[in-house]
């Protein structure tokens, strides 16, 4: 593992940065308060080819390593964590799934439009009774010969306001558990699919997030992904890669947090200094920006594996976990170093805070990372 990045991931990140200053900063104060998805700016991100960095060019993709996409989320979260999570759902939940997984036909049906961000995608396992605890899903795909009747709720949906085409995880044969499970793509504009009204959000309040109900909806038989049964391995083998995206948006809310706290700590003064001149607020600096570099480290390692085809679940596992309570960790002393202006919403740290807690919780809360890590190291 070598992380001197190439020429092409520096200016990777150098562009993702240029672009989260000049096209995220302005409005993000906005769009947070006003819960206003970035349509503008998403757009703006597929001329850059950012809603299908690692797909193969020949589906419409950017065809780029899992290191870039780890620099380019990075880059974004730090300025606009929500613009971060629509980009990481669309390429890591969506995209990656079904170029691994899907047929030929279902790549060129759907995967095209996806890749080359023409459509939105959405990725629905979660269900009101069903967040962590994935197998006992209640959505039910019934097979009835040349298409299943999929009936449920999915619930937290990020993208599901906007997207157009739904990987969507239903159980099909209840008796056989998790190996009954399916997974489908779901057209939004098929009967009987209907979209719950947008969630009112703690943070990431520029992405969306709503329930889905199918009741009565005709998925084709060719809409099922892999063989019968293979859903729930397929969410899970989605999801071991989704934890990397979320570990760099993670990585990127801290990091943008320790970067405002550090610039306004080299001017706010106090007893006559600047007060990055006072230990406590220099400690506090110190610990933020080694935990940040540790958080980094782990990220990088676990995309840098993805490149080398290594199995990611327990280094995506321990990325996200570690990262996500670095971004808790880290906005919360942001605020602090900011003192009364960190409360308000001019200076940024204060949506950061806010925004870092879902880190804790999509995609396989950090519990959850703990099992997945300690039934890896049991098993050595
Ligand atoms: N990678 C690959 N395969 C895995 C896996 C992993 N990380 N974890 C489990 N599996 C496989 C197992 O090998 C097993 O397969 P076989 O039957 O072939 O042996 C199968 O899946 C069942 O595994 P378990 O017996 O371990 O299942 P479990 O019931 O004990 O649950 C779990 C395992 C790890 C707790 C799992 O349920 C889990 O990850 N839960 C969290 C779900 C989650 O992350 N939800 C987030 C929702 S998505 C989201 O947030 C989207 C958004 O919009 C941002």
């Amino acid at each position: 593992m070598d992380f001197n990045l190439t020429e092409e991931q520096l200016m990777i990140q150098q562009a993702a940065r240029d672009f989260a200053e000049t096209e995220l900063l302005p409005g993000v104060i906005e769009r947070d308060r006003d819960q206003k998805f970035p349509h503008d700016q998403v757009k703006k991100m597929v001329q850059m080819g950012f809603l299908g960095m690692m797909v193969d060019p020949k589906y419409g993709g950017a065809g780029m390593d899992a290191v870039s996409y780890v620099l380019a989320i990075e880059e974004i979260a730090k300025v606009d964590a929500s613009a971060a999570v629509i980009m990481s759902v669309n390429n890591s939940l969506v995209c990656a799934g079904i170029e691994k997984f899907a047929s030929e036909e279902q790549k060129q049906k759907y995967l095209v439009p996806l890749a080359q961000g023409d459509v939105l995608g959405a990725f629905a396992l979660s269900e009101p009774e069903a967040g962590s605890d994935a197998t006992s899903q209640k959505t039910t795909a019934e097979d009835k010969g040349d298409y299943y009747l999929l009936n449920g709720t999915k619930n937290w949906i990020t993208n599901g306001g906007n997207a157009t085409y739904y990987v969507v995880i239903a159980q099909t044969h209840p008796e056989k558990g998790h190996k009954g499970i399916n997974a489908f793509i779901v057209e939004r504009e098929w009967e009987g699919f209907d979209i719950g009204p947008k969630e009112e959000k703690l943070g990431i309040r520029g992405s969306d997030t709503h329930s889905l109900l199918f009741t009565d909806v005709k998925v084709p038989k060719e809409n099922r992904i892999g063989e019968d049964g293979f859903g729930f391995r397929f969410a899970m083998a989605v999801l071991n890669g989704g934890r990397i995206g979320i570990a760099s948006q993670a990585l990127g809310i801290a990091a943008g947090a320790y970067e405002r706290a550090l610039a306004y700590a080299k001017v706010r003064k106090s007893f006559g200094t600047e007060i990055i001149n006072h230990q406590a607020v220099a400690f506090k600096l110190a610990d933020m920006h080694t935990s940040i570099m540790a958080a980094r480290m782990l990220v990088y390692k676990a995309a840098a594996e993805k490149d080398e085809g290594k199995d990611i679940s327990e280094s995506g596992a321990m990325a996200k976990l570690f990262a996500s309570q670095v971004a808790m960790d880290t906005t919360v002393e942001a605020v602090q170093i900011h003192g009364g202006y960190g409360y308000v919403k001019e200076y940024h740290v204060e949506r950061m805070m806010r925004d870092a807690k879902i880190t804790q919780i999509y995609e396989g809360t950090s519990e959850i990372q703990k099992i997945v890590i300690s039934r890896s190291i049991a098993k050595r």
